[in-house]
């Protein structure tokens, strides 16, 4: 009997959440369930998504950061479409690829800052970090890492080891030995721990992905002077904000800073299958893959796969020609200040800040004695309680998709596809505006939201 897609679907469709509750993950299924966060959605296409009744979502989370280009593009679309019926030779391994030879040639040719002239080739964001340390330590022989608080470079056992969230950690403090520490953009810190002369890597986000961190202007420029001062190599971890999400090809730029390494991932391919890189220079190169028996020292065995590069290629086609990384700048900017007009009217709203699409929204405790007291008794509960009582109103009334940011913070962020357009950001705006109206009445529905997780989350 040949696959039918369609039957699966049809004979399927509305299980999504019983199976991801029988067999994946049931603390992820009830959170959803509570959050109301458990829609059946049946279609993406750019910023949108829609369920099983019709309904339009706005999406201001892009599966994390990989859909930059929108869901479903057709350009991606078609490029698998034409890969298909190649009946291609992937994954040779003993063997050459061309569509992995052509991404690297194009990453390296029009995209890599100078001096970064080859390409690894992974599956996700972690892998490309845990393969940039190990490349760190090949180079310089030297052990230790540095990495930044609120720093977030993913959960395998390597890069925990650098992750700056102690939430992650806190199960395997012990075995995590190889970081040290730093407060994001105090360059004090960084020179005394790079003095030391035993740093292989300094990983950074240039900004940081929970919560939008953005730093002081002359910290990225000074650890550049200093990892080259100490011999230590300057890793950017890009993933998240690389390829446009922050207004510029990368985050980096905004600096002017040239890293020795720097890691991608996330909308390199679209969203549509797994990609992560490592784009490093060929003198890291040759102390990894030093001799012909080392020439598989560090690998992978879906690095180089077809499907993800031919992606990529489409990928980079339409982040350049649709102007995506103008757009994010453009709309970013747009998003900021319509948001900061309302921080004028909400006194819970104490900071708005972000770079192109990634964008957070920080609450703070309001002054007003009324809404103080329920803040408080909020927070007095849980830490994420507050801004989740605003997601979830977001997304039931209005439609909208977006993310508490980080563990136990009130901090809201967005990272909408690159595509979005005035009218996306303007829906984003009314909605937020009338759910932070309806927040300043307390007793309101808002707080009745938060009440109800609570109870939930006792239960
Ligand atoms: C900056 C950064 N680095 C690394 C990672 C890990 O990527 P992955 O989840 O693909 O392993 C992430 C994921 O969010 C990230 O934001």
């Amino acid at each position: 009997m040949l696959f039918n897609l369609k039957e699966l679907i049809d004979s399927r469709q509305g299980q999504q959440l019983s199976l991801l509750s029988e067999y994946i993950n049931p603390q992820m299924a009830k959170v959803l369930k509570i959050l109301g966060f458990d829609p059946v959605y049946v279609r993406g296409r750019g910023a949108h998504l829609w369920d099983d009744r019709g309904n339009d979502y706005l999406d201001m989370l892009s599966g994390f950061g990989v859909f930059s280009v929108g869901r479903s593009h057709p350009r991606v679309k078609e490029a698998i479409r034409q890969y298909l019926e190649l009946d291609s030779p992937n994954l040779v391994k003993m063997g050459t690829q061309l569509f992995a030879g052509i991404l690297a040639e194009r990453l390296i040719d029009e995209f890599a800052p100078p001096g970064l002239d080859t390409v690894f080739f992974c599956n996700s964001g972690a892998e490309a970090v845990d393969g940039a340390l190990k490349f760190a330590h090949a180079f310089t022989r030297r052990r230790k890492f540095l990495y930044c608080d609120h720093g977030f470079h993913g959960l395998t056992l390597g890069t925990l080891a650098i992750n700056g969230c102690r939430e992650f950690r806190a199960d395997y403090e012990e075995i995590l030995t190889a970081g040290t520490e730093i407060p994001f953009g105090d360059t004090a810190r960084l020179e005394a721990e790079l003095s030391r002369g035993d740093v292989a890597a300094f990983i950074v986000e240039p900004v940081i992905g929970h919560g939008v961190f953005i730093p002081p202007d002359d910290f990225l420029p000074r650890a550049r002077e200093l990892c080259t001062r100490y011999g230590t190599l300057l890793i950017a971890d890009e993933v998240q904000t690389g390829f446009g999400r922050t207004g510029k090809l990368f985050a980096c730029e905004h600096w002017g800073v040239v890293p020795d390494i720097m890691t991608l991932s996330k909308s390199l391919s679209g969203g549509y299958c797994p990609i992560g890189a490592i784009l490093y220079p060929r003198k890291v190169y040759d102390k990894v893959f030093s001799s012909l028996d080392r020439c598989m020292v560090h690998s992978t065995t879906f690095s180089q796969n077809d499907l993800a590069a031919v992606c990529g290629l489409a990928t980079l086609d339409v982040i350049r020609e649709e102007g995506l990384i103008e757009n994010s700048a453009r709309m970013g900017a747009y998003l900021v200040e319509r948001l900061r007009d309302l921080a004028a009217k909400y006194e819970f709203i104490r900071e708005v800040r972000g770079r192109g699409l990634m964008i957070a929204i920080e609450f703070g405790q309001p002054k007003s004695l009324t809404l103080k007291t329920g803040w408080k008794m909020i927070h007095g509960i849980n830490q994420e309680l507050f801004c989740q009582s605003i997601l979830v109103p977001l997304i039931m009334d209005h439609h909208i998709l977006a993310q508490v940011s980080g563990h136990g913070r009130d901090i809201i962020k967005l990272i909408p596809p690159l595509v979005i357009d005035q009218h996306d950001a303007d829906r984003f705006i009314e909605a937020f505006d009338q759910v932070l109206a309806a927040a300043h009445r307390f007793p309101g529905p808002i707080w009745e939201v938060g009440s109800r997780l609570a109870k939930a989350v006792l239960r």
